[in-house]
């Protein structure tokens, strides 16, 4: 078991969450007026989804989150991270917004707020309306003024409650793995429209910034990014150049914009793509942020591909053994990196761990227990990462688990399972992992401390 004395080192008012995201775990795709997201779609589309499978039904928290809602009082969570389904509030391209769809955030977030749970709401995790894809998506401008009328909607309706927002969730996967690699929606393998899309969602977080300071009284506003260290594989001059390429495409194509420093020249030259710039642009994308969200789950060493695709690199293997199922490096040192270079490069003043978790083949035994040791020492080598970065004056406020439920995850289906709590889906049973009663155990710890 880890050490986790050095835990002491997390503020007193640390805030403990878990994260979920919309389509992951709401299910209910028809219900109350939501129309087709471009999840939607993709998951129809044959062969790129496991199994076939979809979010149709998914973890049904659309009609279970009372009973979700108590469990994360089980567990002792301070904090809850969810998304809001944009084609649930804004389904059709009348662009005319949909009551019903609002009216379940509001219940969930009167639930969360009874059960002292702050709402950690996030305004985008992925599910594009699919009417807003029609009309061009992310590629296109119109969508970015289109995501500022959706958040208007929304802050509109929950922002007498909810003062902790973010705009979008990992922009690098909506640009960068929906645009460019094809893995995932709306699955296309176009450099031009993801360099597009990758400036559209940071016009429409700019712009759902300051929709938001307008509506909500003393919101307190962030950005969540999943950024990776990045090492070559090799001492290489190429490598060496490809890990430059590859810490442009992963981190400062994410970071530098929207803290003031525009779009890094080098990563510019090497799509070579015109950005769709206008007047102004920069300064809203660069709009001040109240925290900056981390999703951490793996570093990445590369080397050069000169054939290409741009940026050309691609990961490779590194010499740690040690994988989670996705199969993904277990790499803990990687979260203090980040949260340092956050504070040390980029000058944050708060962050919080948005996102940090693990999928692991688990098993319910024949006494009806989850037992899941490896997820549980991912946890606490992560959790003491977190605690030697704030040794180090990492302004690190908080920390979300990911997930709160095992759910819907993209492209791998149900098999991959990063639940503190297991989901039998055919019953839709939920039961607490041995990680998710650890982690409850950590945080009476440290609160009562
Ligand atoms: O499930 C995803 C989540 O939606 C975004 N961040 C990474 C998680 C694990 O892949």
């Amino acid at each position: 078991m880890t050490d986790l004395s050095a835990l002491s080192s997390l503020p007193d008012d640390f805030l403990w969450g878990a994260a979920t995201a919309a389509y992951q775990i709401e299910g209910a795709a028809a219900a109350d007026g939501r129309a087709p997201s471009i999840w939607d779609t993709f998951a129809r589309t044959p062969g790129r989804v496991a199994n076939g499978d979809t979010g149709d039904t998914a973890c049904d928290h659309y009609h279970r989150w009372p009973e979700d809602i108590a469990l994360m009082r089980r567990l002792g969570l301070g904090a809850y991270r969810f998304s809001i389904a944009w084609p649930r509030v804004v389904p059709h391209a009348d662009d005319r917004v949909n009551p019903a769809g609002l009216d379940f955030y509001d219940r969930l977030v009167d639930g969360l707020l009874a059960a002292g749970i702050r709402p950690f709401p996030t305004l985008y995790h992925w599910d594009l309306p699919q009417a807003q894809q029609d009309r061009g998506g992310w590629p296109e401008r119109a969508t970015a003024e289109r995501f500022a009328e959706y958040t208007a909607a929304v802050a509109a309706r929950l922002g007498d409650r909810v003062t902790d927002w973010a705009t979008l969730n990992e922009p690098l996967c909506s640009a960068w793995i929906g645009h460019l690699d094809g893995a995932m929606a709306p699955g296309l393998t176009d450099l031009t429209a993801a360099v597009r899309a990758s400036y559209h969602l940071h016009l429409g977080h700019g712009l759902a910034v300051r929709v938001l300071r307008e509506t909500v009284r003393g919101a307190r506003i962030g950005l969540v990014n999943n950024l990776s260290p990045v090492r070559p594989a090799t001492d290489s001059e190429a490598d060496r150049a490809a890990a430059v390429r590859a810490d442009g495409h992963v981190n400062r194509w994410w970071l530098d914009p929207v803290l003031g420093r525009g779009y890094p020249h080098d990563m510019r030259e090497v799509y070579g793509v015109d950005l769709p710039e206008r007047d102004g642009d920069l300064d809203l994308i660069a709009a001040p942020l109240d925290w900056l969200g981390l999703n951490y789950y793996f570093r990445q060493i590369v080397t050069a591909d000169p054939t290409g695709p741009a940026p050309y690199f691609r990961q490779v293997p590194g010499p740690n053994p040690e994988h989670t199922a996705m199969p993904w490096e277990v790499h803990a040192p990687g979260l203090e990196e980040l949260l340092l270079r956050l504070t040390r490069e980029y000058g944050a003043r708060r962050i919080y761990v948005t996102e940090n978790g693990s999928a692991y083949r688990d098993t319910v035994a024949p006494d009806g227990t989850v037992h899941d040791p490896e997820r549980t020492a991912f946890l606490e080598r992560h959790l003491a990462a977190c605690a030697r970065a704030t040794a180090q004056g990492a302004p690190l406020a908080g920390y979300f688990a990911w997930s709160l439920l095992d759910n819907f995850e993209w492209a791998y289906g149900y098999d991959k399972r990063f639940g503190l709590v297991h989901v039998d889906y055919p019953t839709q049973r939920r039961t607490i992992k041995t990680s998710g009663h650890r982690y409850a155990e950590l945080i009476t710890t440290h609160r009562g401390r």
